[in-house]
């Protein structure tokens, strides 16, 4: 039989608990809908509460359309976004940044997931010329789509090169909360103070059912951001819903006990397979994910009873994901089994 809890994504994931009774406890009765209400005025001020009084907070329903929404709001179509070729607006959301922001992606070889001020500089030219795009956006992806986290200095550097060549710093934060917790510090201190802009907030690889948002830091960048929202489909009219699940995520520290949780999940499970002479950690594991290298023919051994994606397949690199609800002994039967199957 398989297993319940697999390691493909932290978002086949469910619920957390305390987020399905948030939806429950706003499932009385009728409410304004398009987030003229109540829960939608808690989740703002708790977001108000974590990042400052000041900031502005757009709730959407996915990643994909708060990291479109949020490249859109800050470029004309002559811009260009600059980002590493492993970035999810690159390789995961089917050229939707391209169509609704126009821009060109500007992708940056990154081994490690990261930008660097270094790598940047080469891609930032053609500055006043009638026939180059124009940068405009640096976007980075906090925890990385490899599994690694940034140092608040590699980003308070990002930001400050961004500011001094009038580009701003976007931050895909679908794993935010993983990366804040990763470094011991708050999400305004891992986001706001550091420099950047506008933030993709993540809620649902936390433990959502389906809530992300996007923050701006600077008010005048969030000006028209109601229409693009609407524009973009993506304001929800039963906007409650989601907003109570933001209620319950960023109130008794729960996105960060979630975060943990996950992380801590796959520091033990890299300690595991980690033991395993065939199997090779390619990347550190500083989130919730871990990369390794294993032998061809054993992945579609594994797969077979618990799914999850190849990264890269030429390399014969795969990636394994923990969430909130991965269980100690979930890992210990996953790197038994990795065990048996990989020495075979
Ligand atoms: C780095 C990153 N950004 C954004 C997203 C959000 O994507 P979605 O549109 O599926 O919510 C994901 C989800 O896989 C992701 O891994």
């Amino acid at each position: 039989m398989k297993p319940a809890r697999s390691f493909a994504s932290d978002n086949n994931a469910g619920i957390h608990p305390e987020v399905l009774k948030a939806v429950a406890r706003a499932n009385i009765g009728h409410a304004v809908g398009y987030g003229d209400d109540r829960h939608t005025r808690a989740a703002v001020g708790k977001f108000k509460q974590h990042f400052g009084a000041d900031v502005e907070v757009f709730i959407v329903f996915n990643g994909t359309a708060a990291n479109c929404l949020s490249l859109k709001a800050l470029t004309e179509s002559y811009h260009a976004v600059i980002c590493t070729d492993v970035a999810h607006i690159h390789t995961d959301e089917c050229g939707a940044p391209e169509k609704f922001t126009g821009c060109k992606l500007v992708l940056i070889n990154a081994p490690d997931g990261k930008l660097t001020v270094e790598s940047v500089s080469h891609a930032y030219h053609g500055i006043g010329d009638q026939h180059h795009v124009q940068p405009r956006v640096i976007s980075i992806t906090q925890a990385t789509e490899m599994g690694t986290v940034y140092q608040p200095r590699e980003i308070r550097d990002l930001a400050r090169f961004a500011h001094q060549h009038q580009m701003f710093l976007h931050m895909d934060g679908a794993r935010i909360a993983n990366a804040a917790v990763s470094l011991g510090i708050t999400l305004r201190e891992a986001t706001r103070d550091l420099g950047v802009d506008v933030l993709s907030f993540g809620g649902t690889k936390n433990g959502a059912m389906g809530a992300e948002a996007v923050i701006f830091f600077d008010k005048k960048l969030a000006q028209d951001f109601l229409y693009l929202r609407k524009q973009g489909m993506q304001l929800a009219s039963k906007m409650r819903f989601i907003s109570a699940q933001f209620e319950a995520l960023l109130s008794n520290h729960l996105w960060r006990k979630n975060a943990e949780h996950a992380n801590r999940m796959a520091a033990l499970l890299k300690k595991k397979v980690g033991k395993i002479p065939q199997v090779k950690i390619v990347y550190p594991v500083e989130a919730n994910g871990v990369f390794v290298q294993i032998p061809r023919r054993a992945i579609a051994k594994l797969q077979k009873r618990y799914f999850f994606y190849v990264w890269n397949e030429e390399e014969s690199v795969v990636r394994w994901m923990c969430s909130f609800d991965t269980t100690e002994e979930d890992i210990r039967q996953f790197a038994r089994f990795v065990a048996e199957t990989v020495g075979k």
